[in-house]
């Protein structure tokens, strides 16, 4: 009997230690819209090569990871990191994960096969500290994009992309006395004010001045920032009534319904309005920003190895799976993004990627705030807060001191 109960344990721990060591936890917000179905496409390839290694999709909803982030760090603080996690290439990775010594150095991977000189300088910059890159990019988003409703576009007398200001607002005025909205907003979970705020920000300070920001080379205290939350409140007047308890993709879905004229979103929503079968070209045009067109401002996912993942030699195959041609081809189709690689198949990409990646080559990039990359933690929090605070009351004056007392909280120059 005694025998029998050992056998049978010993059963049971083998077993344990046998689906102990093949599980593949990974942790995004990559939940719909888009999102998911690109999520799913580097599952499928990953089970490809790995069919004996099982999945665990740990994604927490909500865009621009509002939640998620929270979730996650509670978990990397409490010693519970998940195998491998979804992180913006920026002070996002290495503020937050790296400097507090909470992930491993990945630059012998990449080396290992072959992807170490595969991506553009200045991303493997912002994901490198002292020496050694922390996380691999699977792709490159642009923030500062409008998509419109072709159909509407016709009806308001938009021939051609507006590039000034004066001439989008017009677009939109006429869009609103048509019956439409002009522009769609849904900020149910706070970043998309950020998220359109900071675009505009670009708009008036110009690639160099908003990259000296946060350099240190340039100051908060810039009439310009004023000018942008003068537009921002000038936008503001057509977007719809009930944008508070919309999400990202039910303001983005509203140009598929023909309820509203565009939307300025990063190109996640082209991912988005392909899962709805729209066609990029045909049911939906794109411009950047009026006054950022000589600007990308980039959103670039990755994916890092966290000190003692649970399954680590998984999280080794997930990384390189990543940072291969075959995988980066396979999710950013999909998901509207354009691949991290440089030698990546341009082939497999639809108008508008094609698009963005021209402009990708040959325009200043930008950093992006609400999605991680220029500025630390609080401070994008802080101002994420203030932005909400500003679309309902709208004070410029009040608003923009605020910024700069955020500012000069966070070691930033404001003289
Ligand atoms: C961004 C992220 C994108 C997309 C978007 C909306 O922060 O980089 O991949 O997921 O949020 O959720």
């Amino acid at each position: 009997m005694k025998k029998f109960v050992i056998l049978f344990l010993s059963i049971l721990l083998s077993l344990s230690v046998f689906s102990q060591e093949n599980i593949l936890e990974v942790f995004s917000w990559w939940t719909g819209g888009g999102e998911a179905e690109g999520l799913q496409a580097l599952f499928n390839l990953f089970h490809k090569y790995y069919p004996d290694i099982k999945i665990i999709n740990a994604a927490v909803a909500g865009g621009a990871g509002t939640n998620a982030k929270a979730v996650l760090k509670t978990r990397m603080l409490g010693k519970n990191p998940p195998d491998s996690f979804q992180v913006h290439a920026g002070m996002e990775l290495t503020d937050t994960y790296v400097i507090p010594g909470l992930m491993e150095p990945i630059t012998w991977i990449l080396k290992e096969i072959g992807a170490y000189d595969k991506f553009p300088k200045d991303l493997i910059d912002i994901v490198s500290y002292k020496g050694e890159i922390y996380s691999v990019p699977v792709n490159v988003h642009r923030a500062n994009v409008v998509f419109y409703n072709k159909e509407i576009a016709k009806k308001i007398g938009m021939k051609k992309a507006p590039a000034t200001w004066p001439e989008f607002l017009s677009y939109l005025d006429k869009a609103q006395k048509m019956g439409y909205v002009g522009i769609s907003l849904g900020d149910k979970n706070k970043w998309t004010s950020l998220h359109l705020f900071e675009s505009i920000m670009l708009s008036q300070l110009g690639p160099e001045k908003y990259n000296n920001l946060w350099k240190g080379k340039a100051s908060f205290n810039d009439p310009d920032i004023r000018q942008a939350l003068l537009i921002f409140k000038d936008v503001l007047k057509y977007v719809n009534s009930d944008h508070s308890a919309l999400t990202w993709q039910d303001a983005t879905r509203m140009l598929f319904e023909g309820k509203a004229f565009c939307n300025m979103m990063g190109d996640w929503a082209e991912g988005y309005l392909k899962t709805l079968n729209w066609k990029p070209g045909e049911d939906f045009g794109w411009f950047a920003l009026p006054d950022t067109q000589n600007a990308f401002m980039l959103v670039s996912d990755t994916f890092g190895l966290p000190k003692n993942a649970p399954h680590r030699e998984n999280a080794i195959k997930w990384i390189k799976l990543l940072a291969s041609v075959e995988a980066q081809d396979t999710f950013n189709p999909i998901k509207g993004s354009i691949p991290a690689r440089i030698d990546a198949d341009k082939s497999k990409y639809d108008v508008y990627l094609k698009w963005s990646m021209d402009d990708f080559s040959t325009k200043a990039i930008t950093p992006s705030i609400i999605h991680g990359s220029a500025a630390p933690e609080a401070f994008v929090t802080a101002l994420m807060d203030a932005i909400n605070i500003f679309v309902t009351k709208q004070n410029v004056e009040k608003t923009f001191k605020e910024i700069l007392w955020i500012a000069e909280d966070n070691g930033y120059v404001t003289d």
